[in-house]
């Protein structure tokens, strides 16, 4: 017989206890862990490398960020990506204002032009953004960079430096490196591929619905007032709902709506009729809605 112990991937009982503790922590914070989430988090920490969350809408990439800041007592430090994101917005910007007026207070005085100009190129006249904010900091941070499939390669490559190095590099100012390199997280709903380059500067992760028991432990997490039978029988009904030909499939943030207001509905249990005046709160399409209100009434037990 072979000794686990000696096995390369056996189990470790400090390494397990790690990842206990890991899940243990997210938990405290609202959110629940698989063994995978918690060893990437893990793997995260000791090599110093960004996570990138890649999934559908609602199985709770960006919430992942938001547990983590809470169990690391960081902040969160959080850029929004959309289309059309630039530097400016999301590393640093020059605050014009404040070197115009600081040329006009030297006018008059006997300084020539170039040291004016290394006057009001230093960091006093630098307006931070997200990005520079988290480098810059002296505490700890999470730096949550939400969205990236949003953005344009143009800016993806921007990010390079700072998730290789956690530096950012300013003409007028030179390189700035983090203090305290902040603990990042990427998501992205995988509109689009990102780039190669990115991705390998990330370990990745990918979140997909949960499994049935996963899922009612977070119904029964979030929204503990329910009766567990009820939450057994949404959960159900989703999972139901998620395998059928639809546009757009409920994802855990719909689970939990349609499970508080079941709640507020103070029913008893779950039929069909609920069911179907209730399906605005799970599905976003009309299409969808008919489609599923067709099944239930052909028979679709709930
Ligand atoms: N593992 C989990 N534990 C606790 N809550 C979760 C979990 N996964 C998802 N959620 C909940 O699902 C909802 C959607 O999560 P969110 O992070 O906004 O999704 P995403 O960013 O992937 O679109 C949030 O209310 C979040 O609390
Ligand atoms: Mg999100």
């Amino acid at each position: 017989m072979q000794n686990s112990a000696v096995l390369p991937f056996g189990p470790n009982s400090d390494q397990s206890k790690i990842i206990d503790e890991i899940k243990e922590g997210m938990k405290e914070n609202g959110y629940l862990c698989s063994d995978t989430i918690a060893n990437v988090l893990y793997l995260a920490e000791k090599l110093q490398k960004p996570v990138l969350v890649e999934g559908p809408a609602g199985v709770g990439k960006t919430e992942l960020a938001k547990a983590l800041s809470g169990m690391k007592k960081a902040e969160l430090i959080r850029l929004q990506c959309y289309e059309g994101l630039d530097e400016a917005k999301a590393l640093y910007e020059w605050n014009y204002k404040k070197q115009l007026l600081h040329i006009q207070a030297m006018q008059g005085k006997d300084l020539d032009w170039e040291k004016i100009e290394e006057n009001i190129f230093d960091e006093d006249f630098l307006l931070s953004r997200p990005l520079l904010k988290a480098i810059t900091s002296d505490k700890p941070t999470v730096l949550l960079i939400d969205e990236i499939d949003k953005v344009d390669l143009e800016f993806e490559a921007l990010l390079l430096e700072i998730l290789s190095d956690f530096q950012i590099s300013i003409p007028e100012l030179g390189t700035i490196k983090a203090k305290n390199p902040p603990f990042v997280i990427l998501t992205s709903n995988n509109t689009r591929e990102l780039t190669e380059a990115l991705k390998r500067r990330c370990l990745f992760l990918f979140l997909d619905y949960p499994d049935m028991d996963r899922e009612l432990e977070i119904v029964k997490l979030k929204v503990p007032e329910l009766p567990e039978h009820l939450a057994k029988q949404i959960v159900r009904v989703v999972r139901l709902i998620r395998s059928m030909d639809i546009k757009k499939s409920p994802s855990i943030s719909e689970t939990l709506d349609w499970a508080r207001a079941i709640f507020y509905l103070g029913v008893d249990s779950l039929d069909r009729q609920t069911v179907e005046t209730t399906l605005n709160v799970l599905l976003k399409y009309q299409g969808d809605m008919e489609r599923v209100t067709q099944s239930l009434r052909s028979g679709l037990r709930v």
